[in-house]
């Protein structure tokens, strides 16, 4: 290992800000910055200005910094090939390549690739013109999901319940040019129905190892109601990921995806999320797959490694990882997402934040929509603002810790779910 390591992490959410305190407890690491990062981030190291959607400027600043590693956080440079382009310049990247980021900035290829490697997920096709797709429509089950196939921040996908919804959802997306260019093809897929989870698996080429299974709560209204949003919660470990499923995983899902890999020629070094839908026999089908980090799901997982997370991502990086050192500690982890009022519609930012002085054992705050002013004072001014994380013996007392903290932060239109990890803390 070239010890030590200077590490530049991309973004500026709260995963980046997860990814950041890592580096910052780790021994291994002697700089670490972030670009752009957000407020809480600044106050903890040095934030530097950075469009993240331009994969040149990406290139330039790692180069200027020196940086020997680089994570790349969001899923946008890595689909424009950031990681291709950082490597090519001899740094070290946790990130895959243009060819493996497909996989989530494409979900039609994702979908091919489903299939021609066997891997199980939902029955679809992929149409690009409107009539045909109708025409497969007349066939489907109701409600249908119908998905535009490339980025949309987590907003193209959308359930349709009758078959009217689901005509104008694929003309919206063919003729009507929602979702842009991302809604020039379209995927129709049948409707599962079961729990989700997503298991976060670091890969390194032929290695891999699975972090623990999380939830996340994507809808803003408790009981899981309301509009979609970017994530309000997650917990891990999910228990709703047996160890059959887990067995499914490494059978059906991994062993498949590395076939491809291998023959496809990606060799991808990074995060591969599986987005896993569970039915009541406990049969698991690939939702999706993301090529990073979930977000909130990292800021759990993060503090469940007991080994350094930067030795997993440099070993990743460099193929020299090995999973069998991989170790995570026993407990739980919960992060409850602060988001600001009317998030995921229209939201007022620029809210002065207090946050408790001190903070219980075992908890942190990690910043997503926030910035310093020049009085350095803390504001919201994003969504999604601040998650409490808590690790703890169990998933109650995480939750308790996390929600103590919860209700102590203070800004004037704050707003969480309470009821973050009930599905498994009422069984
Ligand atoms: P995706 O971006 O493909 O994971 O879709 C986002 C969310 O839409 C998922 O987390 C699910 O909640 C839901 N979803 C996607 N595909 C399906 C499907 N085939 N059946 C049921 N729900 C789905
Ligand atoms: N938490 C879901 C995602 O990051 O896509």
């Amino acid at each position: 290992m070239e010890s030590p390591l200077n590490v530049l992490i991309i973004g500026s959410g709260g995963r980046e800000h997860a990814l950041l305190k890592a580096c910052l407890e780790s021994s291994l690491v002697a700089r670490a910055w972030a670009a752009p990062g957000n407020g809480g981030m600044a106050a903890e190291a040095e934030c530097l200005p950075l469009d993240v959607e331009d994969a040149d400027a990406c290139v330039k600043l790692a180069r200027d910094l020196e940086a020997n590693l680089v994570v790349v956080g969001p899923e946008v440079p890595l689909a424009l090939g950031v990681a291709d382009d950082l490597r090519a310049g001899g740094i070290a990247t946790y990130g895959p390549g243009k060819a493996g980021a497909l996989l989530e900035s494409s979900k039609a290829a994702c979908k091919a690739f489903f299939k021609k490697y066997d891997i199980p997920t939902a029955a679809w096709d992929t149409f690009t013109e409107v009539e045909p797709a109708l025409a497969y429509l007349q066939g489907c089950k109701l409600p249908v999901v119908v998905k535009a196939s490339g980025l949309a921040a987590g907003k193209g996908v959308l359930i349709c319940e009758t078959a009217e919804e689901a005509e104008q959802a694929v003309r919206g997306m063919l003729e009507g040019g929602q979702f842009g260019e991302s809604g020039k093809e379209v995927v129709i897929e049948e409707f599962l129905t079961g729990q989700e989870a997503s298991i976060m698996v670091m890969v390194s080429g032929d290695q891999y190892v699975c972090l623990p299974p999380s939830q996340d709560h994507k809808r803003v209204g408790e009981g899981d109601t309301g509009l979609n949003t970017g994530g309000m919660g997650a917990y891990a470990p999910a228990a709703v990921v047996t160890e059959s499923v887990m067995q499914q995983v490494h059978e059906q899902i991994m062993a498949r995806t590395l076939d491809g890999f291998r023959a496809e020629g990606i060799d991808f070094r990074g995060t591969l999320f599986i987005g896993l839908m569970i039915d009541d026999d406990g049969v698991a089908k690939v939702l999706e797959y993301n090529v990073r980090f979930g977000d909130p799901e990292c800021q759990v997982l993060m503090p469940m490694c007991e080994t350094d997370p930067v030795r997993l991502m440099w070993d990743c990086a460099n193929g020299t990882f090995k999973p069998a050192e991989v170790k995570i500690r026993d407990g739980a982890a919960m992060i409850v997402v602060l988001a600001a009022k009317g998030y995921p519609g229209s939201y007022p930012k620029g809210d002065p934040i207090g946050l408790p002085a001190e903070l219980p054992e075992g908890v942190h705050i990690v910043h997503a929509g926030t910035k310093l002013d020049a009085e350095s004072r803390l504001l919201s001014s994003g969504g999604r603002v601040l998650g409490v994380v808590a690790m703890a013996g169990s998933l109650q007392e995480a939750a308790d810790k996390a929600y103590a903290v919860c209700d102590q932060v203070r800004w004037e239109n704050k707003y969480f779910r309470r009821d973050i990890g009930h599905r498994q803390l009422k069984a």
